[in-house]
């Protein structure tokens, strides 16, 4: 091998700043956690202004009344239809905090969990089996807070070789989506009879669910089977879903509660029971989350690691989301943490009124990211050197693998994991000599205890981040205003499909434009909205519509399926 002769200069790399990564770096060995904050830009004494004590005094206060049960999210109703809902996601791993004066919270959480693991128990053990034999398959039919989590925690947690159950989700409306699924799983008795669908939906209504559940239903009977013997429901008592399941008799029905939202719902059954099927320790997962929580309820913003974060998010965006947030975990494991996050932070943080209804400046904080390295090959060249417009959030996993390592470049003594570390370590370097900021948090390991401390992190940085914007992070008026939208869509199609369907469209076989169309069904001002369902019906087959010619959406026209031209 080659060395340096005593004439070659020595072989440098200084450490950008030691002193000030030895300040910036804290751990939390409780947690298996440590924070980086040397590369954010900080100025000195940041943390200790009046301005940041005040915000993180009032933030703190929040979370503790939050905590103690106060309804601070005010916008939505609670179960009994009064305005004004508690948010208890934090009682889920703890649940002798929740409100001494409703005895009923605590000893639902600690029942659901013990139904939980006996329902996983039978499972596993065989004493509750498909009509095909023990359960191998289990599909997770939600969207939303009702999937990212439990898709996350299977992609992080889960083993191939020693999985209980296989997990599967259909988590969208997208029929080739659900096509793709059944393709894997099979259509066939066989393997049907071995799945089992654990159906999610808090509200029990949620269109995108509901068709999934119909899908999944007609597969089923389909292949001879009885859906009921195969199906569970996590959601609200007394829901439509509810009231479903408990007709057809269904294997289990386990409950979700109007105090947990959606996207804070992974420690409750609707993460608990995937994951547990799934063969994963739920128990750590929990055990994770409350170690974290009862860090991060110290009101001290320089020794808890959530309001670290919060504060981060606070600096990099101004207060008001000026740069996204690039998550990049250099760990495949993690690689749904990102989708996880962005439902996470930006359906709480996203909001146009602040907490008391007054119009506040646009709120937010957007995030994107995928996994390092790939990320290095995607966009990162942009982060480099484009736009300044971002902070990046580096999840670095000490522990490469189970077990040992090969070297794959002998004369570095390098493994693959080596590279991994190099290429995290070397982007971090690479942004800050162009002054853009990045943020480092390190776990030893991909495991249920830290992937419940994330979770619980994560969940504490936005209730404080809320606070110091003044935002309710618990409700979600924008995707009300979009399923609304979507029900108005449905309403004109169906009046498209009978204008085609009728007299007027089909026995005469007239063809007809989007105008024209929209005019004729009563919806005249809605030209666009038509056209975009002519065309989509005119490449589907069976559905009534066929194009005929035209270049502009103007012009363009339909006329009914199997008429000839005219
Ligand atoms: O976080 C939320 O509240 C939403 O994303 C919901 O989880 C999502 O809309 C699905 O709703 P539901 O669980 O009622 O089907």
């Amino acid at each position: 091998m080659k060395r340096a002769n005593a004439t070659s200069p020595a072989p440098s790399w200084p450490d950008i700043d030691f002193a000030a990564f030895n300040a910036g770096y804290r751990e939390f060995p409780e947690l298996k956690l440590a924070t980086d904050i040397s590369r954010v830009g900080f100025p000195k004494g940041y943390f200790a202004t009046a301005r940041i004590r005040r915000l993180l005094a009032r933030a703190f206060d929040h979370m503790a009344r939050l905590e103690a049960g106060e309804k601070v999210n005010r916008d939505e109703l609670d179960d009994q239809g009064r305005p004004g809902r508690m948010v208890g996601h934090y009682w889920l791993r703890a649940p002798e905090l929740a409100p001494k004066d409703k005895p009923e919270i605590a000893e639902a959480i600690r029942a659901t969990l013990t139904s939980v693991k006996r329902f996983a128990r039978s499972v596993h053990g065989g004493r509750l089996t498909g009509q095909r034999g023990r359960f191998k398959n289990v599909m997770v039919i939600g969207i939303g807070g009702s999937a990212l989590g439990p898709q996350f925690v299977a992609r992080a947690l889960g083993k191939v070789k020693t999985d209980k159950l296989r997990p599967w989700f259909f988590d969208n409306t997208d029929p080739d989506g659900m096509d793709h699924v059944l393709d894997q799983i099979g259509r066939d008795a066989a393997s049907l009879g071995v799945t089992l669908c654990v159906v999610i939906s808090k509200s029990g209504t949620t269109p995108e669910t509901k068709n999934g559940l119909e899908e999944a239903k007609a597969v089923y009977a389909a292949a001879g089977l009885d859906f009921g013997r195969h199906a569970v429901a996590i959601t609200q008592v007394g829901s439509q879903l509810d009231r479903e399941a408990d007709q057809n008799g269904w294997l289990g029905r386990f409950p979700m509660w109007d105090w947990v939202g959606g996207r804070t719902s992974e420690t409750s059954a609707v993460g608990l029971l995937p994951a547990a099927l799934q063969g994963i320790d739920i128990d750590a997962l929990l055990a994770g989350a409350a170690a974290c929580d009862r860090l991060t309820r110290r009101p001290d913003a320089a020794t808890n690691p959530a309001a670290i974060l919060a504060l981060v998010w606070y600096f990099c965006g101004r207060g008001h989301g000026a740069r996204d947030m690039v998550v990049i975990p250099y760990k495949d494991r993690l690689e749904l943490f990102s989708r996880y996050l962005q439902q996470l932070i930006m359906e709480s943080l996203g909001k146009e009124l602040d907490a008391t209804n007054r119009r506040v400046v646009n709120q937010g904080l957007s995030v994107y990211g995928n996994k390092g390295s790939t990320d290095q090959h995607a966009y990162v060249q942009q982060l480099r050197e484009g736009l300044n417009n971002f902070f990046a959030l580096f999840i670095e996993a000490l522990r490469d693998r189970e077990g040992p390592s090969l070297v794959v470049a002998p004369k570095l003594g390098a493994t693959s994991g080596d590279f991994l570390s190099g290429f995290l370590l070397g982007t971090r370097r690479a942004l800050k000599e162009k002054n853009r900021a990045s943020m480092t948090l390190t776990v030893d390991e991909v495991s249920p205890f830290t992937v419940g401390v994330l979770i619980a992190l994560f969940e504490r940085a936005v209730g404080l981040y809320a606070s110091f914007v003044g935002i309710n992070a618990y409700h979600q008026p924008g995707v009300e205003a979009g399923k609304k939208a979507a029900t108005k869509v449905l309403e004109i199609q169906q009046a498209v499909l009978h204008f085609f369907a009728t007299q007027a469209g089909a026995k005469r076989g007239r063809k007809a434009t989007a105008k024209e169309i929209a005019k004729a069904i009563g919806y005249p001002d809605a030209a666009e909205t038509v056209f975009k369902i002519c065309q989509r019906l005119s490449v589907n087959r069976g559905r009534g519509v066929r194009r005929v010619g035209g270049t502009t959406p103007a012009d363009i026209e339909f006329a009914p399926e199997g008429t000839g031209r005219t």
